[in-house]
């Protein structure tokens, strides 16, 4: 099979182009060079029975063999691995981070339910697609109409892409009929002390969360899924964020933020299924039945200020987080996963770690728990100041808004020594439905 023969499939097997799923298989550049590979032995069976990418990798796992195409491709095994789009969560929440985050918010441009239907339908459909690293649709050599995938991850491994959908309080207006099955607790967020909030960060009806080892693999997800949406949605903001890469960082430590902290060690862990129920997952007791597998996602854009904090002594900085800098540690302690032992003090009764420190506020008495799944963000310079507009997109996973992340934010906004180095410039809040069934679409609980 050439390439042409690949791509001359007839168009739009689905209103928006998107190939049903079993056509999806022979799309990826990735599987088609591994079908070479692998049809002499079990590879053909294997190919047309297992789900996907996947499976393949997978099945190619479970037969003991290397995995060969990421060399073969020029790329890193971490590159090339998948995650499954399908199952009962959805991915890129308990998922450790990727390398880079594309994060767009959408607003609907029609008032008609069947169209928020349909296009939960077909983003499905090419999420399954995006997330497998297959092309989108067909790829379409017809010269006079455009291709109906715009191909800059043609070639590219699934670099481990995750799409994670939500609604925002937004979608339960008038316009949809949907009021009755807002979930009680959840409302735009209340405003915070020193809030200075732009509106072309905050809000949205829909968003999409893009994760992957490869920028151009994110943005490529997002650009298709904006392009499936034109007449029934459209961007109302983006933003990208990165963490150390993977390979940057083969030990897999706790990333740094832009701070030259380490941020995230405090976090529940995400192998432990009952503190992922108490803390993160609505279950059926929870709520609305809609959400029932899902959560719900607080958005922070969070600009530091960089000079302010570079001029900072290293004891102040530690003080501000009330860790060490170095090893992550609790101040007073030597190892980064040691315990917050806010009772300890020196030799005159002074508090080890700062009450107003940020590890202290943020932990209070260690009830109330959050999942973090920040990235850090850089959108060049403010041309008014001449400093770096950079900071944190703070992103964490909740089973409770108002319980969870805005207790927590109200006792840091007014409190936080960090306070004086950051501003939040953005906000959203979005209810993550739970995960799709293969057949299914997302959403369809809460549109069907
Ligand atoms: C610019 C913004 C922020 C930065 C740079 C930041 C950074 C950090 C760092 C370095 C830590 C200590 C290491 C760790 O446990 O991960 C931490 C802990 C934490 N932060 Fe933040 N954070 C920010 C905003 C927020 C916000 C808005 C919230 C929630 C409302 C939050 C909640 C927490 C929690 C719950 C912990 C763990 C505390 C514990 O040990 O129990 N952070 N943060």
């Amino acid at each position: 099979m050439n390439k042409k023969d690949k791509n001359s499939r007839n168009k739009a097997d689905t209103d928006h182009g998107i190939p049903a799923p079993e056509t999806q298989l022979f799309n990826t550049k990735f599987s088609r060079r591994d079908m070479l590979r692998l049809t002499g032995a079990s590879g053909l069976g294997l190919l047309l029975g297992g789900g996907g990418v996947g499976g393949i990798m997978a099945a190619r796992q479970a037969a003991g063999r290397a995995v060969p195409a990421a060399a073969a491709l020029g790329q890193n095994e971490e590159q090339a691995e998948t995650i499954p789009f399908y199952g009962k969560h959805q991915a890129g929440i308990l998922t450790p981070a990727q390398n880079f985050l594309c994060f767009a918010s959408f607003d609907l441009t029609t008032t008609s339910i069947s169209d928020v239907q349909k296009l939960m339908q077909a983003w499905t459909t090419a999420a399954a697609a995006l997330t497998s690293g297959t092309m989108i649709g067909t790829a379409n050599d017809k010269p006079n109409l455009p291709p109906t995938d715009t191909g800059e991850a043609d070639g590219l491994t699934p670099s481990k892409c995750t799409l994670t959908f939500g609604a925002g309080p937004a979608l339960f207006d008038s316009r949809f009929g949907l009021s009755g099955k807002r979930p009680a607790s959840f409302t735009d967020l209340p405003a915070f002390t020193g809030d200075s909030l732009e509106p072309q960060w905050c809000g949205g009806d829909l968003c999409v969360q893009a994760c992957a080892d490869d920028m151009q693999v994110a943005f490529h997800a997002i650009r298709n899924l904006a392009r499936i949406a034109r007449g029934t949605a459209v961007l109302r903001w983006t933003q990208e964020g990165f963490q150390r890469s993977g390979s940057a960082d083969p030990s897999g430590g706790t990333p740094r933020n832009l701070l030259g902290f380490k941020d995230g060690t405090g976090n529940p862990d995400v192998t432990d299924e009952t503190q992922m129920r108490n803390i993160v997952w609505n279950g059926s007791a929870d709520g609305t039945a809609w959400m029932n597998g899902g959560t719900y996602l607080a958005l922070r854009r969070v600009r530091f200020r960089i000079e302010v904090w570079d001029r900072s002594s290293l004891s102040d900085q530690e003080a501000t987080f009330g860790r060490h800098r170095q090893s992550g540690a609790p101040i007073g302690a030597g190892d980064e996963f040691a315990e917050l032992n806010l009772a300890a003090a020196d030799a005159t009764g002074k508090p080890l770690i700062p009450p107003d420190s940020h590890s202290a506020l943020a932990h209070g008495d260690g009830s109330v728990q959050m999942l973090r799944r920040s990235y850090s963000y850089s959108s060049g310079m403010d041309l008014k100041t001449g400093q770096l507009d950079a900071g944190l997109v703070f992103i964490s996973f909740q089973k409770d808004l108002m319980k969870q992340f805005v207790s927590i934010q109200q006792r840091l906004s007014k409190n936080d020594r960090l306070n004086e180095y950051m501003v939040h410039t953005g906000s959203a809040v979005f209810a993550c439905f739970p995960g799709v069934r293969e057949g299914g679409y997302i959403g369809e609980l809460l549109l069907g």
